[in-house]
């Protein structure tokens, strides 16, 4: 990776800002998933071992400017990380007129999008941001894809800026699995829609070997193939992208599926063949023929990239197509990567996180490297940059 490194750099003594990623899942004020933290424990630590004092920021959720935005406080991520860390971290709401900091202390600045500057890449913020420290760490993969003032603008006014530890893994695993993958390369991909994903289609049946689909996507690629699939969720004005995509991809169609008529916890799993899928029912996962398929060539894959789950997968009846292609992925002797919301809380239900080679913390950073995109925030640390 071309970009300038934490360990590089004589942190004793020196102010430091990291730019995490500390946007997590809250229910009220109670963080449900807490991977984002803990990811950015070691950066932290690292820096505040080596004599460094910490400006930790972070953004929450898309605060709306005008509105009461106090749901959306760092707060619970302040007092997550006392505990995890097992020392202060003070909550600073007013910064901009600078702060001091002393080796071995860590703040957090409240959520860095209560500034409108922030998305906009506002040089004033950048500017403010910039002058809290002497040097800037990146260690947000999951923001990486925003070219806003903390993970972008700041990085023209400092002298020293680089990747944290997990910015660094994120992109060192990301190259392995694409830029110089052991083949074959096996990209399984679900969730509900193609639109969302229709660039990661195009790029990835440039570099995978095969592709694999499920979820609301294989819908609308059975569709391009001729078959009728009733009731499902699909997008027709695609198919001739779907067909595009097939054309020049190894992309296996599902033989069998899992169809319902209705969506709940009491529905009722059929089992059909993708040939004989009646008017009234609608895919809500793979069929246990195909799970077999995938995961045969999961299990014969040199590397394996997964996004997106299968099924339906929160209603136990449609998730075992997702816990199959899991578990195959679990299972293989592959290089894994993993990424996204869905995908993350598919590992954690099948409880495979242990088996994964690498779980990404990006949902949308992930899918635009998986893209071929650069990343703003990686770019801004390019010495060149
Ligand atoms: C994410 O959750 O994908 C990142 O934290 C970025 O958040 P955003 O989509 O609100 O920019």
């Amino acid at each position: 990776m071309a970009v300038n490194k934490l360990a590089d750099l004589q942190l004793h003594n020196k102010r430091v800002l990291i730019r995490a990623d500390l946007n997590v899942p809250l229910d009220g004020t109670k963080i449900t998933n807490d991977l984002r933290i803990r990811a950015s424990l070691p950066t932290i630590e690292f820096a505040l071992e080596r004599g460094a004092g910490v400006f930790l920021v972070s953004h929450l959720g898309r605060p709306k400017l005008g509105s009461n935005n106090d749901h959306l406080s760092l707060e619970p991520v302040a007092e997550r990380l006392r505990t995890l860390l097992n020392r202060p971290v003070e909550l600073i709401r007013d910064w901009q007129s600078g702060l001091d900091i002393d080796a071995g202390e860590i703040k957090l600045l409240e959520n860095i999008r209560f500034h409108s500057g922030e998305t906009e890449n506002d040089r004033d913020l950048s500017r403010s941001l910039a002058s809290l420290c002497d040097i800037y760490v990146n260690d947000a993969f999951g923001t990486a894809h925003r070219a806003h003032a903390s993970t972008h603008g700041v990085a023209n006014y400092v002298t020293d800026a680089c990747a944290g530890l997990l910015l660094e893994s994120e992109i060192d695993a990301l190259e392995r699995a694409l830029a110089n993958p052991k083949r074959p390369l096996v990209a399984v991909l679900g969730g509900s829609k193609i639109s969302g994903k229709l660039e990661v289609l195009h790029n990835l049946k440039r570099v995978a070997d095969t592709l694999l689909v499920g979820g609301g996507m294989a819908n609308t690629f059975l569709l391009a193939a001729g078959k009728n699939v009733g009731k499902s969720l699909v997008e027709s004005e695609l198919i001739d992208d779907a067909k595009v995509i097939r054309r020049s991809a190894q992309l296996p169609l599902p033989v069998d599926v899992m169809t319902s008529e209705t969506i709940d916890l009491r529905s009722h799993a059929f089992l059909r063949l993708a040939d004989e899928i009646p008017s009234h029912e609608a895919i809500v996962d793979i069929g246990p023929e195909t799970a077999r398929r995938y995961a045969k060539t999961i299990a014969d894959a040199g590397t394996v990239i997964w996004n997106g789950p299968m099924g339906i997968f929160e209603y136990p009846q449609f998730a075992e197509g997702t816990r199959a292609v899991a578990d195959a992925i679990a299972n293989t002797v592959a290089f894994t990567l993993a990424g996204g919301g869905d995908t993350v809380a598919a590992i954690e239900q099948f409880d495979i996180s242990e088996r994964i080679d690498y779980i990404s913390t990006g949902g949308g950073a992930f899918l635009e490297f998986i893209e071929g995109k650069p990343l703003p925030g990686v770019e801004a640390l390019k010495s060149d940059a």
